[in-house]
C-alpha cells in the first residue's frame, strides 16, 4: 500500500465488516459507524475473530493480527468521521436513507474526502442527486465476502470526477483486489453480465427442455461453471435474486433480454427461497443439498445400427463411440438405424424436417463441448422411447455421464453460452466497462471459468452468432436479437477482445 488512509464504514452488516476487514488488512485506518447501537462495536469484534482464528490456523501471525486491530475503531456517531479520506457507506439498500446519510456526511467531512456507496441497486447519480458536491460521489460496490471476493467495482455516475475515479482505482489496486470501472447503470457490470445463466436457465425449465437438476449440472459438468443458476438462486435466495431480476429488468426499460421468469412469483410466495429455508429449487437437509440418485442407464440394443450426420461436428468421436459399443455403421437414413445429428442452434425435430429424417428414430447429440465431458442427447418431438434408449446406453458405455433432454433449439449448453457472450457484446458496444475489465470482473466475481468474451471467442464469434439467429428464428423472441457489436465482428472474422478502433487522436 502506498498512501494509508483514514478511511470511514458506515454500516457493520454483512458487507460493512467484510469492507472493515479489508481496509484494516491493507493498514488503513479504519473509523466503523452503525445506526443500531452496539453494531460497529460488533463488527470490528467480528473481524478480530477472524484475524484470532487466523493466527490458529497459521495462516497470519499474532502480531500482524495485532497490527489489524489496531487499525480499527467503533465510532459512536458520524462526526467521529470528521477526519476520513473516503466513507463508505453500506447500510440498508434505501434511496431515502442513503441520500439522507451522504447529507449528514456532507456535513461533517472535508471538501476534497470522497464518498462512496455500497449499493447494488440504485443509480449512485440518485444518491450523489442530493449532494453539494456530486463531483467526490461514487460507487464502490463489493462482493461478499469482501476480503476473499478478490474484484470492486467503481461506479463513475454522470457527475462523478474523474480524479475521484482514479484515486479509489489507485486504493483498490493497492490492496491486491482487481478495481474496474463501469458506468452507473442497471447491475453495473458484474450483476448485468450475470443476468444471461439465471434467465436463459430458468427459460429452459420454464419451457420443460430439461429439469433444474439437468440444467445445473450440464452447465456444471460440460460447460464448466462452478455452479448452476438453480444453485445460485439457492444460496443467494430467491427473494433477494427475484427482486434483482425485476428491478434490472425495468432499469432497462423492459429489454427482453432481460426478461424474469414467470416461474419465480409463485416460488416466492410460497417460501421457497433456497438454503435458508431448507427448500428452494432444491430441498436441503442440514445445509446439505438433496441430490436425486442417478437415472438408471438403458440396456443396450444388441445388433444396433447407427447413421451419423456427415455434416456432425464430431464425426470421428462419435463414430468411435459406436464402435467401442458394439454397434454398426449404417451408410443411409432409411435403414431400420438410430439417426444420430448435431447440430448448432437447431433443435432435433427442424433438421429432420429440413432434411427428410425420421424424428421417430432421430437424436441430436450436443457438440459443445465435446464428447469426452458429459453428452447431452437431445430427443426431437417424437423420438420413439426404443430410440431414445438406445441412444442413450451407446453413449454412455465408456462411462461418461449423459442428460436426455428435450427438443431445443441450442441444447441447453450452446443457449446459455450463446446468450452470455450476447449481454457481454452489448455491454462491449455500450462501454459500460472496458473489455478487459469486463472479462476479469466476470472471472473474478461470477467464477467463471473464462470471460464472456474469451469464452466466446473460444467457440467463435460466428457460431455464437448462427446459434442466436437460430434462436431468435425459432422462438420469434427479441431476447435473441444479436448485438451488431458481435455481428460486425464475426462478419470480419476478429476476436471478441480485439480493441474498438478509437474515433480520435489520444
Ligand atoms: P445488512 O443488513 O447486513 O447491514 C446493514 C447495516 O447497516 C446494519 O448493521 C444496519 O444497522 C446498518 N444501518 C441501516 N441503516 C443505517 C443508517 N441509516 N445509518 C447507519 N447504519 C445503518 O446489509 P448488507 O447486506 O451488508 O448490505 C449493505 C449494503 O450493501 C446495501 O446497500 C446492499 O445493497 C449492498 N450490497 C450487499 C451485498 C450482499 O451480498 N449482501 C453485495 C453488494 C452490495
Amino acid at each position: 500500500m502506498k498512501t494509508p488512509k483514514t478511511v470511514g464504514v458506515i454500516g457493520a452488516g454483512t458487507m460493512g465488516r467484510g469492507i472493515v476487514q479489508w481496509l484494516a488488512q491493507a493498514g488503513h485506518a479504519v473509523l466503523c459507524f452503525d445506526a443500531m447501537e452496539g453494531a460497529a462495536q460488533k463488527g470490528v469484534a467480528y473481524v478480530n475473530d477472524m484475524m484470532a482464528r487466523a493466527v490458529e490456523k497459521g495462516r497470519m501471525t499474532a502480531a500482524a493480527a495485532a497490527e489489524v486491530a489496531a487499525c480499527m475503531r467503533a465510532c459512536p456517531n458520524i462526526e467521529a468521521l470528521e477526519a476520513c479520506d473516503l466513507v463508505i457507506e453500506a447500510i440498508v439498500e434505501d434511496l431515502a436513507a442513503k441520500r439522507a446519510m451522504f447529507a449528514m456526511l456532507e456535513a461533517v467531512l472535508r471538501p476534497d474526502a470522497i464518498l462512496a456507496s455500497n449499493t447494488s441497486s440504485l443509480t449512485v447519480a440518485d444518491i450523489a442527486a442530493a449532494c453539494r458536491h456530486p463531483e467526490r460521489v461514487a460507487g464502490l460496490h463489493f462482493f461478499n465476502p469482501v476480503p476473499l471476493m478478490k474484484v470492486v467495482e467503481i461506479i463513475a455516475a454522470v457527475r462523478t470526477s474523474p480524479a475521484v475515479v482514479e484515486q479509489l482505482r489507485a486504493l483498490v489496486a493497492a490492496t491486491g483486489h482487481r478495481a474496474v470501472v463501469a458506468q452507473d447503470q442497471p447491475g453495473f457490470l458484474v450483476n448485468h453480465a450475470g443476468r444471461g445463466l439465471y434467465t436463459e436457465g430458468l427459460r429452459i425449465v420454464e419451457d420443460h427442455v430439461a429439469t433444474v437438476e439437468e440444467v445445473d449440472t450440464l452447465l456444471r459438468e460440460a460447460a464448466g461453471f462452478r455452479m448452476g443458476p438453480f444453485e445460485l438462486l439457492d444460496l443467494t435466495g430467491l427473494d433477494v435474486s427475484g427482486k434483482v431480476m425485476e428491478s434490472i429488468y425495468a432499469q432497462f426499460h423492459q429489454e427482453p433480454r432481460f426478461r424474469p421468469s414467470a416461474l419465480v412469483p409463485p416460488r416466492i410466495a410460497a417460501g421457497l427461497l433456497g438454503r435458508k429455508t431448507d427448500e428452494g429449487w432444491y430441498r436441503y437437509r442440514d445445509g446439505q443439498k438433496i441430490v436425486s440418485a442417478p437415472r438408471a442407464v438403458p440396456v443396450p440394443e444388441a445388433g444396433l445400427a447407427v447413421w451419423i450426420d456427415e455434416e456432425a461436428a464430431d464425426r470421428a468421436a462419435l463414430s468411435a463411440i459406436v464402435g467401442a459399443a458394439g454397434a454398426t455403421l449404417a451408410a443411409d437414413p432409411s435403414d431400420d438405424c438410430l439417426l444420430v445429428v448435431q447440430p448448432w442452434g437447431h433443435d432435433v425435430s427442424s433438421v429432420c424436417a429440413a432434411r427428410g429424417l425420421d424424428p421417430l428414430r432421430c437424436v441430436g447429440v450436443d457438440p459443445l463441448p465435446g464428447l469426452d465431458r458429459h453428452r447431452t442427447l437431445m430427443l426431437s418431438a417424437v423420438t420413439a422411447p426404443r430410440w431414445r434408449d438406445a441412444a442413450c446406453a451407446m453413449l454412455a458405455t465408456d462411462g461418461v455421464a449423459v442428460t436426455v433432454i428435450g427438443d431445443s433449439p441450442g441444447f441447453v449448453v450452446q443457449r446459455v453460452l450463446a446468450v452470455i457472450v450476447n449481454i457481454a457484446a452489448n455491454i462491449a458496444q455500450r462501454r459500460i466497462a472496458s473489455v478487459q475489465d469486463l472479462e476479469d470482473a466476470v472471472r473474478l466475481g461470477l467464477g467463471y471459468p473464462f470471460g464472456p468474451l474469451g469464452w466466446g471467442d473460444r467457440l467463435g464469434a460466428n457460431r455464437i452468432l448462427e446459434i442466436l439467429h437460430k434462436l431468435q428464428a425459432a422462438t420469434g423472441d427479441p431476447r435473441y436479437r444479436p448485438s451488431p457489436w458481435l455481428a460486425r465482428r464475426a462478419a470480419l472474422g476478429l476476436s471478441l477482445l480485439a480493441p474498438e478502433a478509437e474515433r480520435h487522436a489520444a
